[in-house]
């Protein structure tokens, strides 16, 4: 069984645009499916998770998700973020995740920025909760771009190379 399933949960189109490069860099048998329609697992010998980083954290339903993997299920990683990359506050919620998945292998995490309207930058910049990513958020308004999407596609490949022959 070697088949892999790319899900994800994304409200604004970013972290599905990244799902969709995931998906077509990987070769074999695959699906791809929206969070809620993602189980079961069973069928699935790798599974890459997508999505945004909100509020600091993960979306709830993503929290539930990544609680509900089986054990030794092989997994990857990957979200979207307003802040600049490799920043704290985008840093951290990816580490939540991998903790919330403790019991899966989790055999990469991948991050990239997504842009935000203007619209919504500026009503969650007037919260003193949202100032310190939105200030670094305008610059994220042509993210993902083609090179984040190419980027992306060399993860995948990486990552389902090492779910065949890496060691179990
Ligand atoms: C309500 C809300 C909260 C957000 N919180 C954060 C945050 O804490 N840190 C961050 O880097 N980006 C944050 N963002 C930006 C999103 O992570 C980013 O735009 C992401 O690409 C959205 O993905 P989606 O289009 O798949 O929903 C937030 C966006 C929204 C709408």
């Amino acid at each position: 069984m070697h088949k892999t399933l790319v899900t994800y949960f994304s409200r604004t189109g970013n972290t599905k645009k990244v799902a969709e490069a995931i998906f077509a860099a990987i070769d074999g048998e695959k699906d791809l499916k929206p969070m809620e329609e993602a189980h079961p697992l069973d069928g699935y010998s790798l599974v890459f998770i997508g999505f945004p980083v909100q509020s600091h954290s993960l979306p709830y339903k993503v929290e539930q998700f990544l609680k509900t993997i089986p054990a030794k299920k092989k997994i990857a990683l990957f979200c979207t973020h307003g802040a600049l990359p490799g920043h704290r506050l985008s840093r951290e919620a990816i580490e939540y995740a991998v903790v919330l998945a403790a019991k899966a292998k989790v055999l990469g995490t991948f991050a990239v920025r997504g842009r935000l309207s203007m619209q919504a930058l500026d009503a969650l910049g007037q919260s003193p909760e949202h100032q310190e990513w939105t200030d670094m958020a305008a610059s994220a308004n042509t993210h993902p771009n083609e090179t984040d999407l190419a980027e992306a596609m060399v993860f995948a490949r990486q990552i389902k190379t090492l779910s065949v022959h890496g060691s179990d």
